[in-house]
């Protein structure tokens, strides 16, 4: 985003092309990839050069049309639309966790079919495919900023405030979800401290929060995720908030593997736990946390990344979940651009979404 001095996911209209900065390349190097195919796409999104649920959308949403903009030679709308398909399913198989993912391939799917009943012809369906992408991308910044504004609310100036890997600007296409009141706090002087988990095993908070935050002028600590309960019993955190990759109907919440450690240690100390949310980040199709389908990564990123040698003996058995999911009994509320959703989740996420009583 411009008021951040990078962007970390923009349409360059005139290749067509997705620009996303590389976060694998972060702290150490600013480095933007310009992306026009389903496979770079992909891998993008795989090895978490683009990464965050609400990014993961947004990217998804102008990969889509970029890559069928690749794809003018195809004068039949029916071939068009077989080829759309493909490469949403191949998109969709890049990670399995977000929710915004599928969201934003669906929506560009409704727009598809919308555009073919109206009758357009390839370019038209083209036409109506970036119109889609750049609503979402435009859509996902003034969601920040509401989402921003609603947090900021349960906060005072002063405050401590704990977040578990990266849901900032990095992780979106505006100001991010659960940094978003940390930066608007910070525009009107509320002095915050914020302590980041680096976030084992891929160090998003170390590499990135930590990045952006200091890049903004905000007070940064960075701790070890094994440290969190003694900076909640120094007194240091006064309210936890994080993002979120999918909220269940009951409000089980699934987000980087860590995160429930840090809610069930925040009840104890008596701290609020927010989690903050677009509502598309809601699947109203999973009943509790456990139909939420989690991640599981190569091990190696457990035993060998980051470091100059393997820190395990080689051949070591691991177990490398992404994200683990946090018992809504442990989330004080739910931070949505359409305000705050207090327990019971069931009821409130009902009423955001507009649903029938169930
Ligand atoms: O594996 P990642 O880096 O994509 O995981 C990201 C998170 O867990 C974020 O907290 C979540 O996507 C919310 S981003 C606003």
């Amino acid at each position: 985003m411009q008021e951040f001095g990078f962007h970390t996911v923009e349409l360059d209209r005139s290749i067509p092309a997705v620009v996303i900065l590389d976060q694998t390349r972060l702290p150490r190097q600013e480095l933007y990839l310009t992306l026009t195919d389903e496979e770079s796409l992909r891998e993008a999104i795989y090895h978490l050069k683009v990464r965050g649920a609400p990014a993961i959308g947004v990217a998804a949403a102008l990969g889509i049309y970029v890559c069928m903009a690749g794809k003018k030679a195809l004068k039949e709308t029916s071939s068009f639309q077989k080829e759309f398909s493909r490469v949403k399913d191949y998109l969709a198989s890049a990670r399995p966790t977000a929710v915004n993912l599928f969201w934003a391939l669906e929506r560009m799917e409704g727009a598809l079919k919308q555009a073919l009943r109206d009758g357009k012809s390839v370019p038209g369906l083209l036409e109506a495919l970036e119109k889609e992408a750049l609503a979402v991308l435009e859509e996902d910044r003034q969601i920040c900023r509401s989402l921003g504004e609603n947090g900021l609310r349960l906060l005072k100036p002063g405050m401590g405030i704990l977040t578990h890997c990266n849901a900032g600007a990095l992780a979106t296409a505006g100001m991010g979800t659960a940094l978003a009141p940390v930066y608007l706090g910070q525009q009107r002087g509320y002095g915050f401290h914020v302590f980041a988990d680096e976030t084992r095993p891929l160090l998003q908070g170390a590499r990135l929060t930590c990045w952006e935050l200091s890049k903004a002028g905000v007070d940064v600590t960075l701790i070890c995720d094994n440290m969190a309960s003694m900076a909640m019993k120094n007194g240091w955190i006064q309210a936890v908030i994080t993002g979120c990759d999918r909220v269940a109907a009951n409000g089980d919440s699934a987000n980087k593997i860590g995160t429930s450690a840090v809610a069930i240690l925040a009840k104890e100390y008596g701290i609020p736990f927010y989690i903050a949310a677009p509502l598309s980040t809601i699947d109203a199709n999973c009943r509790e946390g456990k139909d939420i389908r989690i991640e599981e990564r190569a091990g190696k990123e457990i035993s060998e990344m980051w470091y100059t040698h393997p820190m395990a003996p080689e051949g070591i058995k691991t177990y490398n979940p992404a994200f683990d999911v946090t018992d809504h009994r442990y989330i004080t509320a739910l931070i949505t651009e359409k305000g705050i959703l207090s327990p019971p989740f069931t009821a409130s996420i009902r009423q955001a979404l507009s649903l029938p009583e169930g």
